[in-house]
């Protein structure tokens, strides 16, 4: 994820910013850059990869005096990782300079208005559209101020920026809508930034900026102002009394809380400039036969997400889908691929050494590959036959979280792309899910997620923190699910072990009579996945068969299920599948509590690492 820093003060500017990257590196980069102003112009230097690439040519420049600057690290989300789409971008009078964060989705249609007006392109990106808009309501508005915001009012999607004009060298402007921006203050200086341990050093007084808020400062004063009449707004800066490492983790007490708590975020950008009324949005498929088959292969979580996006691939758009590990997968002798069939590899780092040698392997054997990736760049999106991004940002805690949600999304956007690109006669008619007022519906129900996850996950938090105090002294614990909800059981007793060492299994409640209920005793309980849908009465056929040999259970359920269960827990009804997104923090939040209430190492646990590239 991008990050920003602006600087207007009585530094040297260039190394502030410099420094403030430095400390936005966590947000994970491929590139950076940074503009200042020199002699009435501004000098743009941008360079690929590592910030030191970016130091040293900026080190072949006259950047001493200048006291105002802004920097960027970019993580390449649709242009490629290159020189000419970081940033800041520049517009083609060069006399303004911009940096982003964000998904311009109209971009496009900016573009083609501007390019008719005669403005050139040398990017990819949907910034480089922004900041000619900019120059071109320059034009007729009359300051800079409300150029920027006549511009900004034009755009969709989501932006953080920070703007400098050369005929204004001391002057900063910034601006944000559902992107993160906090605004410093310090003695005769300010800042912008992404996030604030980019100014921790030099300023504890910060406003954490609103959407459609427009911040104009110089070293000496700042006003913020609504983009959308100008006005002015009185923000009362707060005192920051965090450490920097907590300031990294935005006031968490550890990276795995936030980042489940960035779940809203992950699937507010997830569905950006992704839906139609009717149909999910992935060109990045369009040139790409629909498949016959689908084998999909991964590892751990991403395994995980693979086993639940079955349901939907097969539901939503009858595609027959096998999901298999990839370290079994690769040395499976009897593997026979199709011409029609397609390989999809999921993979939250790209690097999994299996996961990269099942792809090879299948290339090898003329497959179709299909990679759903984090990391832009990384090994599995560069070899296969085409990659999709799922746009998460940086996960640094060691268990995936938001990466799941992330890879979830994506899955119900491809099973629903390709549910429409399936003749008609392969659509089983005895399912409505795809009638056109069905699939509205789903839309609008896709589009709720990240509203109703956020209302939901501070009460989520709390009934989590209540259970782990209760069950904290087990030494076991079943998960049980059907259906969609079987992957999910997988991943809370994943999570479970991972994260505080206490044995955990997974399994398809219909399976538990077959064998493991001779475990169940009154020091054994279970967590249920009991949620409103089909499978419900089977469910708790199981739950009663668990409770007759005294075992405790915990149910996550919806509201108004007929249920006796020692602990009910209850989160926000939605249809299956799409309760899945719901009920996968629910099942995060409490091993999270669980480990963290036994002490244990959350971010870092034992034996475990983030990325595993070895076999
Ligand atoms: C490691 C990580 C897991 C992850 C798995 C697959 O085991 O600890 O959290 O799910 O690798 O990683 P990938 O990057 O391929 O999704």
């Amino acid at each position: 994820m991008c990050g920003i820093i602006g600087y207007a003060g009585h530094r040297p500017a260039v190394p502030v910013v410099m420094e403030g990257l430095r400390r936005l590196e966590y947000r994970g980069y491929d590139s950076a850059g940074a503009a200042f102003a020199r002699q009435g112009a501004l000098r743009i230097v941008r360079a690929k990869g590592k910030l030191a690439a970016l130091e040293e040519k900026l080190a072949q420049e006259p950047v001493a005096t200048a006291t105002c600057a802004m920097g960027h690290t970019r993580w390449a989300t649709h242009g490629i990782p290159a020189e000419r789409n970081a940033h800041p971008h520049c517009s083609n009078d060069a006399a303004i300079a911009l940096v982003h964060n964000g998904i311009i989705e109209n971009y496009q249609e900016i573009k083609k208005e501007l390019a008719e007006k005669g403005h050139v392109f040398h990017s990819e990106t949907d910034t480089e559209a922004l900041v000619n808009l900019i120059a071109e309501r320059r034009k007729s508005e009359k300051d800079l101020l409300r150029a920027f915001a006549v511009a900004l009012r034009e755009v969709r999607g989501a932006y953080a920026v920070c703007l400098m004009h050369c005929e204004e060298p001391e002057t900063i402007y910034a601006a944000r809508l559902s992107c993160p921006l906090i605004f410093g203050v310090g003695a005769g200086e300010h800042f912008v930034a992404s996030d604030i341990p980019a100014f921790l050093p030099y300023t504890r007084q910060v406003i954490f900026l609103e959407d459609g808020e427009i911040v104009r400062a110089t070293a000496t004063s700042y006003e913020i102002l609504r983009l959308e009449d100008l006005r002015p707004i009185i923000h009362e800066p707060q005192t920051i009394l965090w450490d920097m490492q907590a300031a990294q983790k935005g006031g968490y007490r550890h990276f795995m809380l936030k980042e489940i708590f960035e779940q809203p975020r992950v699937l507010a950008d997830g569905l950006a400039g992704r839906l139609t009324a009717e149909n999910a949005l992935l060109p990045e498929l369009d040139a790409l036969p629909v498949p016959g088959k689908l084998h999909i292969v991964a590892c751990g979580t991403s395994w995980h997400s693979g086993l639940w996006g079955r349901h939907l691939l097969e539901h939503w758009a009858r595609i027959p889908a096998q999901v298999e590990i990839a370290s079994e997968f690769r040395y499976r002798e009897s593997l026979l691929l199709n011409r029609d069939d397609m390989v999809l590899v999921i993979s939250q780092s790209g690097e999994t050494a299996d996961t990269l040698a099942a792809l090879r392997r299948a290339r090898k054997q003329g497959a179709m590959v299909l990679g759903l990736c984090n990391v832009v760049g990384s090994s599995i999106a560069r070899e296969a036959s085409a990659a999709l991004y799922t746009q998460a940002g940086p996960e640094i805690s060691v268990a995936s979280t938001k990466a799941m949600c992330s890879q979830m999304l994506m899955l119900a956007l491809m099973a629903l792309y390709w549910s429409e690109r399936k003749p008609a006669d392969n659509i089983d008619q005895t399912s409505a899910a795809f009638a056109p007022e069905q699939r509205r519906l789903l839309i609008a129900l896709l589009e709720s997620l990240p509203a109703l996850l956020d209302a939901h996950l501070p009460e989520m938090h709390e009934n989590a923190r209540g259970l782990s105090r209760k069950y904290a002294d087990a030494n076991n614990f079943f998960y049980l699910g059907r259906g969609h909800c079987f992957p999910l059981a997988l991943e809370g007793a994943l999570k479970l072990k991972e994260l505080s060492y206490i044995h955990a299994e997974g399994y398809a409640a219909g399976e538990m009579k077959h064998g493991p209920i001779a475990l169940i005793d009154t020091l054994f309980p279970t967590f249920a996945l009991a949620l409103d849908d089909a499978l419900f009465p089977k469910v708790k056929s199981n739950i009663v068969e668990v409770q007759a040999r005294q075992g405790k259970v915990i149910a996550l359920t919806n509201e108004g299920l007929d249920l006796t269960v020692d602990d009910r827990w209850v989160i926000p009804s939605l249809p299956a599948p799409l309760s899945a997104f719901m009920a996968l923090p629910a099942l995060q939040l409490f091993s999270y509590e669980m480990a963290d209430y036994l002490g244990k190492d959350v971010d870092q646990p034992r034996n475990l690492a983030k990325s595993v590239t070895v076999e």
